[in-house]
């Protein structure tokens, strides 16, 4: 397989906005791409990250908030309860951050890199961020949480930093 170099999409590119499509089976070539993203997102010292972030259009993402790595396919959230909200910022939106509302526990079911079905539950960051990575997936991002103002200004600081 060629290798092609992943990158970081960040806000205004069209596959950030796109439904991600679901894994049918889950093959090495999955398996390839879960763990150069891991590599990616440490590498740009992130907790989480959502294959259309790096222009792939399939629902995947990984995470690890520094209490191991979580390398997902087809995640949904099956149950919410709580309430949190942190300032989230994200790699595709270089220099923002905003405070999003969160459930605080969340229980997820998915598939692991084998394609195993898993369901486990999450609380505090690691849901958070769980939830933030799967947004991705439906073509969401933190600054759509932002309110009128900040988004206007951000749009603006963003274009600045695409012309510079
Ligand atoms: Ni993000």
């Amino acid at each position: 397989m060629q290798e092609t170099e992943l990158k970081i999409r960040t806000v205004g590119d069209p596959v950030l906005r796109r439904k991600a499509k679901k894994v049918g089976r889950v093959t090495p070539a999955h398996r390839q791409i879960l763990s150069r993203m891991a590599r990616l997102m440490y590498e740009a010292s992130g907790i989480g990250l959502a294959a259309p972030q790096v222009g792939i259009d399939e629902q995947m993402i990984v995470v690890d908030i520094g209490k191991g790595l979580y390398k997902l396919v087809n995640p949904r959230i099956v149950r919410r309860e709580g309430r949190q909200a942190i300032d989230e910022g994200c790699l595709s939106c270089p220099g923002v951050s905003v405070r999003v509302p969160r459930a605080r526990k969340i229980v997820v079911e998915s598939l692991d890199d084998e394609g195993k079905e898993i369901t486990f539950e999450a609380q505090d960051l690691l849901a958070c961020v769980l939830q933030h990575e799967i947004d991705h997936l439906l073509g969401k991002l933190i600054v759509d949480y932002a309110p009128l103002w900040k988004r206007l200004t951000m749009k603006k600081k963003l274009r600045e930093k695409r012309n510079l």
